[in-house]
């Protein structure tokens, strides 16, 4: 059996660059708080007008797909991984296929917020591996920059997130010591509500009464998919709980990056480097200390992209590639935690 390699990565982020004094202009906020909770300086955001998350997509699977040395005709099979698609469906994976004149090679979208590219790259590996594809497209992207309460009251997440694209083309390799030993996925609805956005959304106030959603107005809300009552409400942004977030991120992570080591007979002192998906630089800190990773073991790039989300992990892995901090035969464990709550890792061999 083959096992796959990242044949080419790419990112792509806007050039907007939007401060934390930038984002002063419109909330109750400060440099010092961003920085201290959560250590972003600056993020990126997309040109209001041209770009999407699928041409963000786009402009980094051109660059991934370049550096595997082949063409976008030769790609079959594309999964996009995002939580802020172009269109409430179709997904991107199509607006992509379309926009890059792929030929009608399978498209699949992937719902799993921060764990998103992990989950993708693991569905990826496995047709690798099963021989059924050769040149497989993986993409997180985002643009959250459209969908935020810029607000005081949405404060404590529109400051977190940014806009950007990361994408890896995956390709079979019989080399011994080369490409993804393992994927590791985990899932745990219990805590869905607690990072979510509810709306628009069928749920008709189902989970309101057993999950306490969020300041939430039953009689009003639950009715119908869209409604002026939830704009007004600003019941269309998403929500977070950050302190419990906080809580479970620093307990999964640590978890699901040993799960992959142990699973490979391998330690943490094994790691050439750890590319934990970009959350909060708090929460990268606190696994760092837990597992006892010197400071050349972790890559963060939060301080200038804020959390991208399904695209943290690609877009750290290729400024990781494009610094020369991930060389041949280097062993990156990939680990991401996210709403849902899903919680994942990719252990390779570059
Ligand atoms: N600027 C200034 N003040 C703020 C801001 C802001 N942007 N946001 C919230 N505050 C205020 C609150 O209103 C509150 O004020 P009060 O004490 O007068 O009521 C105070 O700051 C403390 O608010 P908390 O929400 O308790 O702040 P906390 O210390 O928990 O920090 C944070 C918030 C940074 C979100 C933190 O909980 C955290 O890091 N959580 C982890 C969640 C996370 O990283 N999510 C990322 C997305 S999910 C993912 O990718 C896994």
């Amino acid at each position: 059996m083959f096992k796959s390699k990242i044949a080419g990565i790419g990112k792509y982020v806007p050039k907007n660059v939007f401060t934390n004094n930038d984002l002063m202009k419109y909330m109750d906020t400060t440099d010092e708080w961003i920085q201290e909770r959560t250590g972003i300086k600056e993020r990126r955001y997309g040109d209001r007008t041209g770009e999407t998350t699928t041409t963000m997509g786009v402009a980094a699977a051109k660059i991934a797909i370049e550096r595997a040395g082949i063409t976008p005709q030769d790609i079959d099979f594309i999964v996009f991984a995002t939580l802020s698609p172009d269109y409430y469906f179709p997904g991107c994976g199509v607006l992509l296929q379309r926009a890059m004149q792929m030929k009608d090679v399978g498209a699949l979208d992937v719902r799993n917020q921060c764990s998103g590219f992990v989950y993708a790259l693991s569905v990826a590996d496995q047709f690798i591996k099963s021989g059924m594809y050769k040149n497989i497209l993986v993409v997180g992207a985002e643009k959250h920059s459209f969908g935020l309460d810029f607000s005081t009251r949405g404060r404590n997440v529109s400051v977190i997130f940014g806009d950007g694209a990361g994408a890896a083309v995956l390709q079979p390799t019989e080399k011994e010591n080369q490409g993804i030993l393992s994927t590791h996925l985990h899932s745990d609805g219990t805590h869905a509500e607690i990072l979510a956005m509810y709306n628009p959304g069928t749920h008709a106030n189902h989970w309101v009464k057993e999950n306490k959603l969020a300041d939430f107005d039953e009689a009003e809300m639950g009715e119908m998919f869209f409604s002026h009552a939830m704009l007004d409400k600003a019941q269309v942004f998403p929500f977070m709980d950050g302190q419990s977030v906080f809580k479970v991120a620093v307990e999964k992570f640590p978890q699901v990056i040993k799960e992959s080591l142990e699973a490979n007979q391998l330690t943490t002192a094994d790691l050439s480097l750890l590319i934990p998906h970009q959350a909060n630089l708090r929460i990268a800190q606190f696994v760092q200390k837990k597992l006892q990773l010197r400071e050349d073991q972790v890559f963060n790039n939060i301080q200038k992209y804020g959390n991208t989300t399904a695209a943290s992990i690609p877009i750290a892995l290729c400024e990781a590639w494009e610094e020369g901090k991930v060389k041949e035969g280097d062993l990156v464990c990939l680990a991401a935690f996210g709403s849902g709550f899903t919680w994942a890792s990719a252990l390779l061999r570059w």
